[in-house]
C-alpha cells in the first residue's frame, strides 16, 4: 500500500533554514564529497572556539574516534556567555510548576545561576574537572543549572531518571564513582508531593563513593538531613560569587555519562564528549525544529533521558532559544492541560512520545479544539514508531493539518537525531522517520554491510562515525565494541549497528521497525529484559523467568513475564498466585522503579528452550501477542511445553 505523501507547504519552506530537497541533497553530497571538510565547517562556525582545533576526525584507532581535537571550549559558554551580547533579557527557560506556578529565566539569569552553582561545586564541594556528579532532580530550573554547572568546571554530570528506585540510583552512583549527588527534597505531581532525597538516602546508605549532598528545596516536606554529608542549595548559593570563570576543556574531555539499558547486564553508562555532542544537538535543533529567534519551543521529555538532555537544555541554549520547563504531566488537572500550555505560551515547536500523543487521544478527540493552537508551527515526536492513528489526530487535530511532523528516530547512544524529516525540505509521511540527516551516514544492511533492496527489513547502521556518536561505555571498552561494533561488518571493519531493525520504502525512504534484540519499549523507556528477569529472579520462590515485550494500544510495549516457580503454590510460603504477582511487582519497583512493572505475569511449568537451554523468545514473543505458533518447535527439548505455556497464557 503506497502511503499519503504530505508536502511541506510553501509558506513555511520559504523561511525554513533547509528550503527544499535540493538543498538536502547538497548537503548530502558535500558531506559524502568531503566529509571532513563538511564537519570542519560547521564546527568552525557553530562553535565558540576557545582555541581552534587542528583535526577534524581522527579514526586511527576506530571504533574510538576523536573529533576536532586540539580544539578547546566549554558547552556553558556556548549555552549561555555568547548569547548575552544579543539575548541576555531574552527568556532561556520558561519553566511552569505542576501546580502552575511559573518562572521566567533570561540568559542573563541563566548565567548568574550557572555561575554561583559552579562556584558552590567547585569552592564548597571541592568537585573537580573530570569528577561524577549524580543528579537525581525534578523538572525544575535547578537541574538544568547543575547540568550546566558540571559543564562549567568540567565535571562529568549522570543524571538518573527521578523514576529510578534507590537500588537502580544506587548501581548508577557506584558505576561512575560518584562522589556527589545533587537532588531535591522532591517535587509536585498531579498537586501532590513526592519524594526524591529519602531515595538518595536508602542509595548511598553503607559504603558509598558519594561524600556530599546537595539538597534543592521544592516541595519543602519533612526529610532526614544528614550533618556533614547533606547541604542545602538554598543556604549556599546566597553567598557565591555571579562570575565563575570557565574551564576550557579540550574537544574530547567527557561531557556527560548517561545510563541506558542493554540486551544482557546492567545498565550501560553512556558517555558523551563535549565539542562533537554541542554541535550536533546546536544543529539539529536548527534543522529539525527549525527554531527562529521569537519562538517558544516546548519539549516533554524528562532531563533523566536524552531527549531531555540534548532536547530540552543543550540543544535549544547552545542555539538562543526559548525552552520550556514543565514539572507535571500533561494529562493533569485535566486533557487539556498541554493545549493550555501551548496556547498560554505560544508555542512554535511542540516535541512529545507517541505514548502521550495516544494518551491525550484518547482523553478526547477533539480536545485541542477548546483551545487556540494558532502557533504552532512544527510538531515532534520521539521514542518509537509511530503508529498512523495518533499520527492522523496529531497532525489534523493538534496541528490543523498545517504543521509538518518531524517524527525523529535516534538514540541515547546517537546524541541526536539521526533520521528525521527537515520540516521545509521532506515531503512527510505518517509513521515514517523518513531520510538521514545530512552528514549521517545512516544504511540498512545486512550483517555483511550489503545494503537491503527496498522492503526487506535489515539492521539499521551508521556506517561513518558522526560527531555526536557515543564515545564509550563507562569503564567498559569490551563491552562497547562488543555492543555496537560486533554485529554488523562493512569492508572488514565493524560499523555501527543501532539494535534495530529497518526497510526502506520505495523512495528510499526508512521505517523503523523496532529492536532486534532483547531490548523493549514501554511507554517510549528503553528496557533490557535481562534488567527485569535479574530483577524478578530475586524472589526466593522463583526457579526461571523470562521477559518479553507484548504490543500495547498506549504504552506501545508491556511488559510479559513467563515463571518458572520452585514449588507447587500449596507448596510456597503464598497463598495465591495474585499474591506472588504483587509481591514481584513489589520487586521490580524496589530494583527498578514503577517504569518497569510488569502487566502480567503468568506462572508456567518450564520455559521454551532449546536442547543446548537457551530460552527461544521468540517462541514467548509470539504466545505473548497471541499468535499461532507457526515456528519449528521440533528443535526444543520439550515441544510439548509450547501448547501448555499458551493455554495459561491466553487468560492474561
Ligand atoms: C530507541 C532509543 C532517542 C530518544 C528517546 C529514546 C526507539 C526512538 C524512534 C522513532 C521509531 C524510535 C528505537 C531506538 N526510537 N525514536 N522516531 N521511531 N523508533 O532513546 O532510550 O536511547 O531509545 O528508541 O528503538 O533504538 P533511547
Amino acid at each position: 500500500m503506497k502511503k499519503e505523501i504530505f508536502k511541506p507547504s510553501r509558506e513555511f519552506a520559504k523561511d525554513a533554514r533547509i528550503k527544499n530537497m535540493c538543498e538536502y541533497q547538497e548537503l548530502m553530497d558535500a558531506a559524502t564529497d568531503d566529509y571532513e571538510g563538511f564537519w570542519g565547517g560547521f564546527a568552525k562556525e557553530k562553535i565558540d572556539w576557545i582555541e581552534p582545533f587542528k583535526n577534524v576526525m581522527d579514526e586511527s584507532n576506530f571504533p574510538f574516534v576523536k573529533w576536532f581535537e586540539g580544539g578547546k571550549l566549554n558547552v556553558s559558554t556556548q549555552c549561555i556567555d555568547r548569547h548575552l551580547g544579543s539575548r541576555k533579557n531574552k527568556a532561556a527557560i520558561l519553566f511552569e510548576g505542576d501546580r502552575g506556578d511559573k518562572q521566567s529565566i533570561t540568559y542573563l539569569e541563566l548565567y548568574y545561576n550557572v555561575n554561583r552553582f559552579a562556584n558552590l561545586l567547585k569552592n564548597d564541594f571541592g568537585v573537580k574537572k573530570g569528577d561524577r556528579v549524580v543528579i537525581y532532580m525534578p523538572m525544575i530550573p535547578e537541574a538544568a543549572y547543575a547540568m550546566l554547572a558540571c559543564a562549567r568546571i568540567g565535571a562529568i554530570h549522570s543524571i538518573v531518571f527521578g523514576g529510578f528506585s534507590a537500588e537502580a540510583l544506587r548501581d548508577r552512583v557506584q558505576d561512575a564513582n560518584a562522589k556527589v549527588v545533587i537532588t531535591a527534597d522532591g517535587a509536585y505531581r498531579k498537586s501532590k508531593p513526592y519524594m526524591l532525597k529519602p531515595v538518595v538516602d536508602e542509595a548511598i546508605k553503607g559504603e558509598t563513593p558519594v561524600e556530599k549532598v546537595l539538597v534543592v528545596k521544592r516541595n519543602n516536606e519533612k526529610i532526614e538531613w544528614h550533618e556533614g554529608r547533606d547541604f542545602s542549595y538554598d543556604e549556599l548559593i546566597k553567598d557565591q560569587p555571579i562570575e565563575c570563570e570557565p574551564e576550557p576543556m579540550d574537544a574530547e574531555d567527557p561531557l556527560f555519562l548517561l545510563y541506558t539499558s542493554g540486551s544482557t547486564g546492567k545498565p550501560k553508562g553512556v558517555q558523551h564528549n563535549q565539542a562533537g555532542y554541542i554541535l550536533w544537538a546546536q544543529m539539529t535543533m536548527e534543522w529539525v525544529f527549525d527554531v527562529k529567534e521569537n519562538d517558544t519551543y516546548w519539549c516533554t521529555a524528562d532531563i533523566g533521558w536524552i531527549t531531555g538532555h540534548t532536547y530540552i537544555v543543550y540543544g535549544p541554549l547552545a542555539m538562543g532559544a526559548t525552552t520550556v520547563m514543565f514539572e507535571g504531566v500533561p494529562t493533569y488537572p485535566d486533557a487539556g492541560r498541554a493545549w493550555k500550555m501551548v496556547q498560554d505560551y505560544k508555542i512554535s515547536q511542540f516535541y512529545t512520545a507517541p505514548t502521550a500523543i495516544r494518551v491525550l487521544h484518547n482523553m478526547g478527540e477533539h480536545e485541542p479544539l477548546k483551545y487556540d493552537l494558532s502557533s504552532l508551527k512544527v510538531l515532534g515526536t520521539v521514542g518509537e514508531p509511530i503508529d498512523p492513528p495518533a499520527w492522523e489526530w496529531y497532525h489534523e487535530e493538534v496541528g490543523g493539518g498545517r504543521c509538518p511532523i518531524v517524527d525523529t528516530y535516534w538514540q541515547t547512544e546517537t546524541g541526536g537525531h539521526v533520521i528525521s524529516p527537515l520540516p521545509g525540505a521532506t515531503p512527510i509521511k505518517p509513521g515514517c522517520a523518513t531520510l538521514p540527516l545530512p552528514g549521517i551516514m545512516a544504511e540498512i544492511v545486512d550483517k555483511d554491510g550489503n545494503k537491503k533492496e527496498p522492503g526487506d527489513t535489515g539492521f539499521l547502521c551508521i556506517t561513518r562515525p558522526w560527531p555526536s556518536m557515543i564515545r564509550g561505555i563507562w569503564g567498559d571498552e569490551d563491552r562497547f565494541i562488543k555492543s555496537y561494533f560486533g554485529d554488523v561488518k562493512q569492508n572488514g571493519r565493524g560499523v555501527y549497528f543501532t539494535g534495530d531493525g529497518a526497510n526502506y520504502d520505495e523512495d528510499g525512504y526508512i521505517t523503523i521497525t523496532g529492536r532486534t534484540d532483547d531490548v523493549i519499549n514501554v511507554s517510549g523507556h528503553r528496557m533490557g529484559t535481562a534488567e527485569v528477569e535479574a530483577a524478578l529472579a530475586k524472589e526466593d520462590e522463583v526457579a526461571e523467568v523470562a521477559v518479553v515485550g507484548r504490543p500495547h494500544p498506549i504504552k506501545g510495549e508491556s511488559i510479559f513475564a513467563y515463571v518458572v516457580m520452585k514449588h507447587s503454590l500449596e507448596e510456597s510460603r503464598f497463598d495465591s498466585y495474585e499474591a506472588i504477582e504483587k509481591e514481584m511487582n513489589e520487586i521490580i519497583k524496589k530494583e527498578i522503579g514503577n517504569i518497569a512493572l510488569c502487566d502480567h505475569i503468568v506462572f508456567v511449568p518450564g520455559l521454551p528452550k532449546t536442547r543446548s537451554g537457551k530460552i527461544m523468545r521468540r517462541i514467548l514473543r509470539s504466545i505473548a501477542k497471541g499468535e499461532e505458533i507457526t515456528q519449528d518447535i521440533s528443535t526444543l527439548e520439550d515441544p510439548s511445553i509450547v501448547a501448555k505455556i499458551a493455554a495459561l497464557a491466553k487468560e492474561k
